[in-house]
Protein backbone atom coordinates (compact mmCIF):
# COMPACT_ATOMS: atom_id res chain seq x y z
CA UNK A 1 0.00 0.00 0.00
CA UNK A 2 1.20 3.65 -1.12
CA UNK A 3 0.95 6.08 1.70
CA UNK A 4 0.09 9.14 0.27
CA UNK A 5 0.42 13.03 2.42
CA UNK A 6 -2.70 14.92 1.53
CA UNK A 7 -2.99 18.58 1.44
CA UNK A 8 -6.26 19.28 3.66
CA UNK A 9 -8.46 20.62 1.04
CA UNK A 10 -12.34 20.16 1.29
CA UNK A 11 -11.93 17.11 -1.19
CA UNK A 12 -9.13 15.13 0.71
CA UNK A 13 -11.23 15.50 3.60
CA UNK A 14 -13.78 14.08 2.24
CA UNK A 15 -11.77 11.38 0.28
CA UNK A 16 -10.23 10.17 4.01
CA UNK A 17 -14.11 10.71 5.47
CA UNK A 18 -15.43 8.14 3.45
CA UNK A 19 -11.97 5.47 3.93
CA UNK A 20 -13.27 6.09 8.02
CA UNK A 21 -16.32 5.23 6.94
CA UNK A 22 -15.22 2.08 4.48
CA UNK A 23 -13.62 0.82 7.78
CA UNK A 24 -9.89 2.35 7.18
CA UNK A 25 -7.37 3.83 9.08
CA UNK A 26 -6.15 7.98 8.16
CA UNK A 27 -3.86 9.83 9.98
CA UNK A 28 -4.94 13.11 10.48
CA UNK A 29 -3.42 16.61 12.72
CA UNK A 30 -4.65 17.67 16.29
CA UNK A 31 -3.45 20.48 18.28
CA UNK A 32 -1.94 18.03 20.39
CA UNK A 33 -0.32 15.30 18.24
CA UNK A 34 -0.83 13.63 15.22
CA UNK A 35 -3.63 11.01 15.52
CA UNK A 36 -4.47 7.49 14.08
CA UNK A 37 -8.43 7.50 13.09
CA UNK A 38 -10.72 4.74 12.62
CA UNK A 39 -14.50 4.74 13.28
CA UNK A 40 -14.79 3.58 17.01
CA UNK A 41 -18.31 1.92 16.32
CA UNK A 42 -16.08 -0.35 13.89
CA UNK A 43 -14.31 -3.27 16.45
CA UNK A 44 -12.81 -4.47 12.83
CA UNK A 45 -11.32 -1.04 12.12
CA UNK A 46 -10.34 -0.21 15.69
CA UNK A 47 -8.60 -4.00 15.83
CA UNK A 48 -6.41 -3.02 12.92
CA UNK A 49 -5.61 0.16 14.68
CA UNK A 50 -3.58 -2.11 17.71
CA UNK A 51 -2.00 -4.03 14.83
CA UNK A 52 -0.48 -0.96 12.73
CA UNK A 53 0.69 0.82 15.93
CA UNK A 54 1.50 -2.49 17.63
CA UNK A 55 0.30 -1.27 20.50
CA UNK A 56 -0.43 -3.81 23.25
CA UNK A 57 -4.27 -5.29 23.80
CA UNK A 58 -5.16 -3.83 27.18
CA UNK A 59 -4.29 0.07 26.40
CA UNK A 60 -7.43 1.73 25.66
CA UNK A 61 -7.87 4.08 22.53
CA UNK A 62 -9.48 7.63 23.53
CA UNK A 63 -12.22 8.59 21.15
CA UNK A 64 -13.00 11.94 19.44
CA UNK A 65 -16.61 13.56 18.65
CA UNK A 66 -16.28 16.68 16.63
CA UNK A 67 -19.11 18.63 18.67
CA UNK A 68 -19.86 18.78 22.72
CA UNK A 69 -23.25 17.65 22.10
CA UNK A 70 -22.27 14.34 20.94
CA UNK A 71 -20.87 13.65 23.64
CA UNK A 72 -23.69 12.23 25.29
CA UNK A 73 -24.01 9.69 22.33
CA UNK A 74 -20.83 8.00 23.79
CA UNK A 75 -21.22 8.30 27.52
CA UNK A 76 -23.57 6.98 29.84
CA UNK A 77 -23.61 10.13 32.01
CA UNK A 78 -21.98 13.86 32.43
CA UNK A 79 -21.12 14.64 36.39
CA UNK A 80 -21.26 18.38 37.03
CA UNK A 81 -17.65 18.83 37.48
CA UNK A 82 -17.35 17.16 33.98
CA UNK A 83 -19.90 19.42 32.28
CA UNK A 84 -17.64 22.41 33.79
CA UNK A 85 -14.70 21.47 31.92
CA UNK A 86 -16.12 20.57 28.89
CA UNK A 87 -17.76 23.72 28.57
CA UNK A 88 -14.59 25.61 29.98
CA UNK A 89 -12.07 23.41 27.74
CA UNK A 90 -13.56 21.86 25.09
CA UNK A 91 -12.93 22.06 22.13
CA UNK A 92 -9.11 21.86 23.30
CA UNK A 93 -6.38 19.19 24.67
CA UNK A 94 -8.32 17.77 27.67
CA UNK A 95 -9.37 14.35 27.46
CA UNK A 96 -12.51 12.87 30.32
CA UNK A 97 -13.12 9.36 31.13
CA UNK A 98 -16.71 8.69 31.38
CA UNK A 99 -18.71 5.13 31.93
CA UNK A 100 -18.81 3.86 28.53
CA UNK A 101 -21.95 3.85 26.75
CA UNK A 102 -22.86 0.74 24.50
CA UNK A 103 -22.26 1.80 20.98
CA UNK A 104 -18.61 1.59 22.15
CA UNK A 105 -16.97 -1.67 21.80
CA UNK A 106 -15.12 -4.16 24.13
CA UNK A 107 -12.11 -3.63 21.14
CA UNK A 108 -12.11 0.26 21.48
CA UNK A 109 -11.48 0.24 25.34
CA UNK A 110 -9.81 -3.10 26.18
CA UNK A 111 -13.26 -4.55 27.85
CA UNK A 112 -13.24 -1.56 30.42
CA UNK A 113 -16.50 0.34 31.00
CA UNK A 114 -15.42 3.90 31.07
CA UNK A 115 -14.25 5.76 27.61
CA UNK A 116 -12.19 8.64 27.13
CA UNK A 117 -13.45 11.59 25.01
CA UNK A 118 -11.72 14.10 23.64
CA UNK A 119 -13.18 17.61 20.78
CA UNK A 120 -9.74 18.19 19.33
CA UNK A 121 -9.19 22.18 18.52
CA UNK A 122 -8.15 21.52 14.84
CA UNK A 123 -10.78 22.86 11.75
CA UNK A 124 -9.48 19.81 9.63
CA UNK A 125 -9.87 16.88 12.28
CA UNK A 126 -13.32 18.12 13.19
CA UNK A 127 -14.44 18.23 9.93
CA UNK A 128 -12.85 14.85 9.27
CA UNK A 129 -14.76 13.77 12.03
CA UNK A 130 -18.04 15.15 11.17
CA UNK A 131 -17.84 13.58 7.75
CA UNK A 132 -17.09 10.33 8.95
CA UNK A 133 -20.41 10.71 11.04
CA UNK A 134 -19.49 8.31 14.37
CA UNK A 135 -16.99 8.86 16.47
CA UNK A 136 -13.37 8.58 15.64
CA UNK A 137 -10.45 7.10 18.36
CA UNK A 138 -7.47 8.87 17.71
CA UNK A 139 -4.18 7.42 19.40
CA UNK A 140 -1.04 9.51 18.19
CA UNK A 141 0.04 8.30 15.12
CA UNK A 142 3.20 6.60 15.81
CA UNK A 143 4.00 3.05 16.44
CA UNK A 144 4.52 2.20 20.08
CA UNK A 145 7.98 2.34 20.26
CA UNK A 146 8.32 5.81 18.32
CA UNK A 147 7.85 9.29 19.77
CA UNK A 148 3.82 10.62 19.67
CA UNK A 149 4.21 12.66 15.95
CA UNK A 150 4.18 16.13 15.56
CA UNK A 151 4.38 16.40 11.42
CA UNK A 152 3.07 14.48 8.71
CA UNK A 153 6.58 13.10 8.02
CA UNK A 154 6.95 11.95 11.53
CA UNK A 155 3.80 10.20 10.25
CA UNK A 156 5.37 8.75 7.26
CA UNK A 157 8.45 7.38 8.76
CA UNK A 158 6.48 5.37 11.53
CA UNK A 159 3.31 3.73 9.44
CA UNK A 160 4.92 3.94 6.04
CA UNK A 161 2.92 1.44 3.40
CA UNK A 162 0.84 0.98 6.99
CA UNK A 163 -1.75 3.33 5.80
CA UNK A 164 -3.10 4.87 2.74
CA UNK A 165 -3.73 8.55 3.74
CA UNK A 166 -2.15 11.18 5.65
CA UNK A 167 -3.78 14.48 6.24
CA UNK A 168 -1.20 17.27 6.38
CA UNK A 169 -1.96 20.10 8.96
CA UNK A 170 1.84 21.18 9.50
CA UNK A 171 3.69 21.14 12.70
CA UNK A 172 1.05 20.28 16.03
CA UNK A 173 0.71 23.48 17.87
CA UNK A 174 0.89 22.14 21.56
CA UNK A 175 3.32 19.38 20.39
CA UNK A 176 2.27 16.99 23.72
CA UNK A 177 -0.82 14.93 24.32
CA UNK A 178 -3.94 15.51 25.96
CA UNK A 179 -3.96 15.60 29.67
CA UNK A 180 -6.37 12.74 30.53
CA UNK A 181 -9.23 13.75 33.99
CA UNK A 182 -11.02 10.59 35.57
CA UNK A 183 -14.58 11.85 36.05
CA UNK A 184 -15.88 9.18 37.63
CA UNK A 185 -14.14 9.87 40.58
CA UNK A 186 -15.23 13.05 42.94
CA UNK A 187 -13.08 15.09 43.05
CA UNK A 188 -11.85 14.00 39.55
CA UNK A 189 -8.45 12.17 39.10
CA UNK A 190 -5.79 13.46 36.69
CA UNK A 191 -4.12 9.99 34.75
CA UNK A 192 -2.09 12.16 32.43
CA UNK A 193 -0.53 15.93 32.56
CA UNK A 194 -0.83 17.42 29.14
CA UNK A 195 -1.71 20.66 26.65
CA UNK A 196 -4.27 21.75 29.35
CA UNK A 197 -2.43 22.31 33.16
CA UNK A 198 -3.48 21.12 36.43
CA UNK A 199 -3.64 24.80 37.35
CA UNK A 200 -6.11 25.83 35.01
CA UNK A 201 -8.54 22.65 35.75
CA UNK A 202 -7.75 23.42 39.52
CA UNK A 203 -9.17 27.37 38.86
CA UNK A 204 -12.44 25.46 36.78
CA UNK A 205 -13.13 22.76 39.77
CA UNK A 206 -10.93 23.51 42.63
CA UNK A 207 -10.26 20.04 43.88
CA UNK A 208 -8.64 17.36 41.88
CA UNK A 209 -6.59 14.13 42.67
CA UNK A 210 -3.28 13.59 41.10
CA UNK A 211 -2.34 9.49 40.26
CA UNK A 212 1.39 8.92 39.66
CA UNK A 213 2.18 7.32 36.76
CA UNK A 214 4.40 4.69 37.25
CA UNK A 215 7.95 5.59 35.26
CA UNK A 216 8.41 2.05 34.61
CA UNK A 217 5.27 1.33 32.55
CA UNK A 218 6.03 3.66 29.81
CA UNK A 219 5.45 2.69 26.19
CA UNK A 220 8.07 4.99 24.12
CA UNK A 221 12.03 5.12 24.84
CA UNK A 222 14.23 7.00 22.47
CA UNK A 223 16.99 4.71 21.49
CA UNK A 224 19.67 7.42 23.13
CA UNK A 225 19.10 7.24 26.70
CA UNK A 226 17.45 10.07 28.43
CA UNK A 227 18.65 12.07 31.40
CA UNK A 228 17.15 14.31 32.82
CA UNK A 229 17.87 17.02 34.78
CA UNK A 230 16.27 18.86 38.09
CA UNK A 231 15.62 22.03 38.15
CA UNK A 232 18.01 24.75 40.14
CA UNK A 233 20.41 27.32 40.80
CA UNK A 234 23.43 24.91 39.51
CA UNK A 235 21.75 23.06 36.74
CA UNK A 236 23.34 24.43 33.81
CA UNK A 237 27.01 23.34 35.83
CA UNK A 238 25.55 19.93 36.74
CA UNK A 239 24.63 19.25 33.52
CA UNK A 240 27.95 19.91 32.01
CA UNK A 241 29.53 17.78 34.38
CA UNK A 242 27.16 15.05 33.67
CA UNK A 243 28.06 15.51 29.41
CA UNK A 244 31.68 15.50 29.94
CA UNK A 245 31.40 12.38 31.80
CA UNK A 246 29.66 10.50 29.24
CA UNK A 247 31.76 12.09 26.55
CA UNK A 248 34.70 10.54 28.47
CA UNK A 249 33.39 6.89 27.95
CA UNK A 250 33.03 7.44 24.31
CA UNK A 251 29.24 8.23 24.49
CA UNK A 252 28.03 11.03 22.23
CA UNK A 253 25.51 13.25 24.04
CA UNK A 254 23.67 16.79 23.07
CA UNK A 255 21.46 19.18 25.35
CA UNK A 256 18.08 20.05 25.23
CA UNK A 257 18.03 23.65 26.56
CA UNK A 258 16.12 26.18 26.94
CA UNK A 259 17.30 29.53 23.97
CA UNK A 260 18.45 31.62 27.27
CA UNK A 261 20.68 29.14 28.71
CA UNK A 262 22.58 28.03 25.24
CA UNK A 263 25.70 30.03 26.28
CA UNK A 264 25.83 27.82 29.72
CA UNK A 265 27.41 24.97 27.36
CA UNK A 266 29.94 26.34 25.23
CA UNK A 267 31.15 24.37 22.55
CA UNK A 268 28.66 21.00 23.90
CA UNK A 269 26.39 19.55 21.63
CA UNK A 270 23.07 21.29 22.06
CA UNK A 271 19.52 21.13 20.66
CA UNK A 272 17.58 24.93 21.41
CA UNK A 273 13.94 23.48 22.69
CA UNK A 274 12.90 27.82 22.13
CA UNK A 275 12.26 30.17 25.09
CA UNK A 276 9.31 28.91 26.81
CA UNK A 277 7.92 26.05 28.10
CA UNK A 278 5.49 26.21 25.32
CA UNK A 279 8.18 25.94 23.15
CA UNK A 280 9.81 23.47 24.90
CA UNK A 281 6.63 21.59 24.81
CA UNK A 282 5.95 21.95 20.80
CA UNK A 283 9.72 20.77 19.83
CA UNK A 284 10.25 18.06 22.46
CA UNK A 285 9.21 14.77 20.31
CA UNK A 286 10.54 16.25 17.07
CA UNK A 287 13.89 17.18 19.12
CA UNK A 288 13.92 13.49 20.19
CA UNK A 289 13.35 11.94 16.73
CA UNK A 290 16.47 14.02 15.56
CA UNK A 291 18.30 12.92 18.57
CA UNK A 292 17.71 8.99 17.52
CA UNK A 293 18.46 10.36 13.79
CA UNK A 294 21.59 11.31 13.91
CA UNK A 295 22.37 8.41 16.77
CA UNK A 296 23.58 10.43 20.00
CA UNK A 297 23.99 7.69 22.63
CA UNK A 298 22.37 10.17 25.22
CA UNK A 299 20.43 13.34 25.17
CA UNK A 300 20.24 15.68 28.53
CA UNK A 301 17.10 17.48 29.00
CA UNK A 302 17.09 20.69 31.01
CA UNK A 303 14.66 20.35 34.05
CA UNK A 304 12.15 23.20 34.59
CA UNK A 305 9.62 24.86 36.82
CA UNK A 306 6.29 22.74 37.69
CA UNK A 307 4.26 25.59 36.96
CA UNK A 308 2.33 25.90 33.28
CA UNK A 309 3.18 23.43 30.89
CA UNK A 310 6.01 22.83 32.84
CA UNK A 311 3.92 20.19 35.21
CA UNK A 312 3.42 17.93 31.79
CA UNK A 313 6.88 18.40 30.60
CA UNK A 314 7.92 17.33 33.54
CA UNK A 315 5.66 14.38 33.96
CA UNK A 316 6.85 13.56 30.28
CA UNK A 317 10.31 13.66 30.78
CA UNK A 318 10.05 11.63 34.05
CA UNK A 319 8.81 8.70 31.91
CA UNK A 320 11.45 9.14 29.57
CA UNK A 321 14.29 8.96 31.46
CA UNK A 322 13.19 6.16 33.07
CA UNK A 323 12.07 7.44 36.74
CA UNK A 324 16.01 8.89 36.92
CA UNK A 325 16.71 12.31 37.46
CA UNK A 326 20.21 13.74 37.82
O1 LIG B 1 -3.61 14.26 22.62
C1 LIG B 1 -3.97 13.09 22.58
O2 LIG B 1 -4.69 12.59 23.45
C2 LIG B 1 -3.56 12.26 21.37
C3 LIG B 1 -4.30 12.83 20.14
C4 LIG B 1 -3.82 12.18 18.88
O3 LIG B 1 -5.69 12.65 20.30
N1 LIG B 1 -3.83 10.87 21.55
C5 LIG B 1 -3.14 10.08 22.40
O4 LIG B 1 -3.55 8.75 22.36
O5 LIG B 1 -2.26 10.48 23.13
P1 LIG B 1 -2.63 7.55 22.89
O6 LIG B 1 -3.34 6.33 22.44
O7 LIG B 1 -1.25 7.73 22.42
O8 LIG B 1 -2.74 7.66 24.45
C6 LIG B 1 -4.00 7.44 25.04
C7 LIG B 1 -3.88 7.30 26.51
C8 LIG B 1 -3.28 5.96 26.93
O9 LIG B 1 -2.36 6.19 27.99
C9 LIG B 1 -4.49 5.19 27.43
O10 LIG B 1 -4.16 4.28 28.46
C10 LIG B 1 -5.39 6.29 27.95
O11 LIG B 1 -5.21 7.33 27.03
N2 LIG B 1 -6.80 5.90 27.92
C11 LIG B 1 -7.58 5.67 26.85
N3 LIG B 1 -8.81 5.27 27.22
C12 LIG B 1 -8.82 5.27 28.57
C13 LIG B 1 -9.81 4.94 29.54
N4 LIG B 1 -11.02 4.52 29.20
N5 LIG B 1 -9.46 5.05 30.85
C14 LIG B 1 -8.23 5.46 31.20
N6 LIG B 1 -7.25 5.78 30.33
C15 LIG B 1 -7.54 5.68 29.02
MG1 LIG C 1 0.67 7.55 22.21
Amino acid sequence: MQTEILKPTDLNIMRCASRLKAGELVAFPTETVYALGAVATNAQAVKKVFEVKKRPMDKPLIVAVSKKSDIKKVVKSIPQKAQILIDKFMPGALTLVFDRADVIPDEVTAGSSSVAVRIPDNAVAQKLIELACAPVVVPSANTSDKASPTLAAHVKDDLDSKIEYILDGGASEIGIESTIVDVRTDPPTVLRAGGVTVEQLKAAIGEIKAKREDARLSGYMPNAEVLFSAYYDGMTDNICKRYDELMAKQKTVVILCLDGNRSAYGDRNVYTVGDSYEAYAHNLFALLRKADGEHYDAVIAEGVNPVGLGESLIARLIKLSGGLII
